[in-house]
């Protein structure tokens, strides 16, 4: 049996995590370089609970600066078996309105250039990630919000960008247009390093703006997203921990396989 260890990882706005007890801060070394902060280790009710923030305290690293690799790694080597990001994100329809917890589901990778996997040459390895969010996790997202009385839209397609800049309104309305739910700039590569790493994975998308697509709406700036982000990082901490505080002692098998995606996965000889 391995023991369930939950990891969260705040965007902006969600710098810590308040429930969060007997809590101390570790700086865990990585291979992979330098993660986005020391994580803080704690438990909510009986679950052991590590908690990172994306961006390091006092918001110093960009969406294409955050060495995403080092920031699984760590959670990786704190023993976290699921991770929830919590990431703000626009919206591309109307009834997915600021305010609104969106759990995706789906994820298209508009970056280039950024480091999303641990392998390469030298070692190959190929994932399975057309399910790349864990349904049973997701489930109990779902329960721990219906706990709270906070309403979440189950399902949704999160693009997510390079950035920095916001999407021009070509990019916006073609985005809309292809049918994507929400854009944000920092959750698919954790999504994939997260499977790579057999770590099961859900998202919290938290909308804060409608980019700029909508004709009644204000085009997307920093002050909007930051403003909607912290007047809903309580709640936010308020699901997270009736998630933790339910959640089982023991690791479950994943229906979208996370706990045993490499089986089978690595192409690289072991005798090379
Ligand atoms: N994060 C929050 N709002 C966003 C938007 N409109 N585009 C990209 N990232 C975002």
């Amino acid at each position: 049996m391995t023991a369930a260890v939950l990891g969260v990882i705040g965007g902006s706005g969600v710098y810590d995590l308040p429930g969060l007890e007997d809590i101390r801060e570790e700086a865990i070394a990585s291979p992979w370089g330098e993660p986005s902060d020391a994580v803080r280790i704690g438990r909510i009710g009986q679950t052991k609970v590590v908690f990172l923030a994306r961006h390091g305290r006092g918001h110093r690293l960009s969406p294409s600066g955050i060495n995403y690799r080092a920031n699984i790694d760590v959670l990786k080597r704190a023993g976290v078996t699921d991770i929830v990001a919590i990431s703000a994100c626009g919206s591309f329809r109307n009834e997915l309105h600021p305010g609104l917890f969106v759990l995706v589901d789906q994820f298209v990778d508009r970056t280039h250039g950024r480091a999303s996997s641990f392998f390469g040459n030298g070692c190959v390895a190929h994932v399975p990630f057309a399910h790349p969010v864990g349904p049973n996790l997701q489930k109990r997202i779902v329960d721990a919000a219906a706990a709270e009385e906070i309403t979440v839209h189950k399902g949704g397609t999160y693009v997510c960008m390079e950035g920095p800049q916001f999407s021009s309104l070509a990019e916006s309305k073609t985005y809309k247009a292809a049918g994507y739910d929400v854009i944000g700039m920092t959750n698919l590569p954790e999504a994939k390093l997260a499977r790579e790493a057999e770590i099961t994975f859900a998202t919290i998308a938290m909308v804060t703006d409608f980019d700029c697509w909508h004709p009644n709406h204000d085009d997307v700036d920093v002050a909007s997203v930051v403003a909607v982000a912290r007047a809903n990082a309580d709640r936010a901490a308020r699901l997270v921990a009736r998630l933790a505080r339910d959640f089982p002692s023991e690791r479950e098998d994943c229906p979208a396989g996370s706990h045993r995606a490499l089986d089978g996965a690595i192409m690289t000889a072991e005798s090379h």
